[in-house]
């Protein structure tokens, strides 16, 4: 059980192949959800209690439960994440800088949903890493498009140069000049020789050679931007998590089929979404770009939690055939403009 704004919860760590997801449920959710599952291809679950660990395995034809020692004798802390397994250090001097941790290197309170958001970040960066090209190059370069605070960047700095002892060379671009002070003097008081923050628009910003490109809450279009910052710069790996979706919103006319469902405006501007990260995600694979939409935190710790990741196929060339496919969505709901194939055109 752990203890969230609101309430407590039961946590479940579900395993994947290649990653993992912390989801969490009120108490009466927990054990459909469990079913549910269990129903869906997980194999294994694992129940921990005080008393006794509980070990569920489903076979092809028996399943079997079995119950041993327990590995928690004494009954964890409640708090929302338990520090010491991070893939980020609650220590790192950063987070104190940043006001995430306390002067002991203990996560505050209010900063959990944020300490999450990074901790998952970190994980999924470190996966697309790990099955990308770029592993294995000596030196790597990242530019992060709208990097506000810092905090993400920091993180994915501190995790390629020193846990993974990379030689990395990462640029921060924001536009508010006290946000790229603040985070310099930071880098520089944390030793962090690798990374500099710039002054800049997304749009202004000449990216260079690069490895990755990062876009978190870019605001509307300027997600579009970094995005086609990424393609034309030939970037491995693009991660963007966009923000509002305003420029799609506005012009959306939904197809007289959807009359009756898009007259609600909660529903259009979920629309809105899904239509405008679909055509990103469309034209990030017309360019070359093999591509996934994911939730990358629970909905509970932030609304705008949807990832665009692109990996750069090794043979990329333009993929014409998509074009048709575009041009029938924007003609469906009658949008004129989408500033990413604009810029791409
Ligand atoms: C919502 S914050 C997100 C910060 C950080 N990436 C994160 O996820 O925590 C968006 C940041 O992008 C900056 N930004 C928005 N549009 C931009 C643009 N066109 N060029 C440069 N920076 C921009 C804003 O000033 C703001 O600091």
């Amino acid at each position: 059980m752990i203890e969230t704004k609101r309430g407590s919860r039961v946590a479940f760590q579900l395993h994947y192949e290649t990653r993992q997801i912390v989801k969490n449920y009120n108490l009466q959710d927990a054990i459909p959800a469990a079913g549910k599952l269990l129903g869906s291809g997980f194999r294994n679950a694992h129940l921990f209690t005080t008393a006794n660990d509980f070990q569920l395995t489903i076979g092809k034809k028996n399943s079997r439960m079995i119950s041993v020692k327990p590995t928690f004798a004494e009954k964890p802390s409640a708090a929302h994440d338990r520090e010491k397994n991070s893939i980020v250090s609650p220590s790192a001097a950063y987070l104190k800088a940043l006001g995430i941790a306390n002067d002991s290197g203990e996560i505050k309170q209010t900063q959990r949903d944020k300490w999450r958001q990074i901790n998952r970040y970190v994980e999924i960066l470190r996966d697309l890493y790990e099955n990308s090209s770029v592993k294995g190059k000596s030196e790597l370069k990242i530019v992060d498009m709208g990097s506000g605070k810092g905090y993400l960047t920091f993180a994915a700095y501190d995790y390629f140069a020193n846990d993974r002892k990379l030689t990395v060379e990462m640029t921060g671009v924001e536009m508010r000049q006290e946000l790229v002070d603040l985070c310099n003097q930071i880098a520089a008081s944390c030793g962090f020789d690798g990374l500099r923050f710039v002054k800049n628009t997304i749009a202004d910003h000449e990216v260079g050679d690069v490895d990755i490109l990062i876009a978190l809450h870019a605001c509307d279009t300027a997600t579009d931007d970094a995005l086609f910052k990424g393609i034309s710069s030939n970037a491995s790996i693009i991660v963007a998590a966009p923000c509002c979706h305003k420029e799609i919103r506005q012009q959306i006319k939904p197809p007289e089929v959807l009359k009756d469902i898009l007259k609600h405006g909660s529903m259009l501007e979920r629309e809105a979404e899904t239509i405008t990260d679909g055509l990103r995600s469309m034209l990030l694979e017309r360019s070359g770009y093999s591509t996934k939409i994911f939730e990358f935190v629970a909905t509970e710790h932030t609304p705008k939690n949807n990832m665009i990741v692109a990996i750069r196929k090794p043979d990329a060339g333009l993929e014409n055939d998509f074009q048709a496919r575009i041009d029938a969505i924007k003609d469906m709901y009658g949008i004129g403009r989408q500033r990413l194939e604009n810029l791409l055109a």
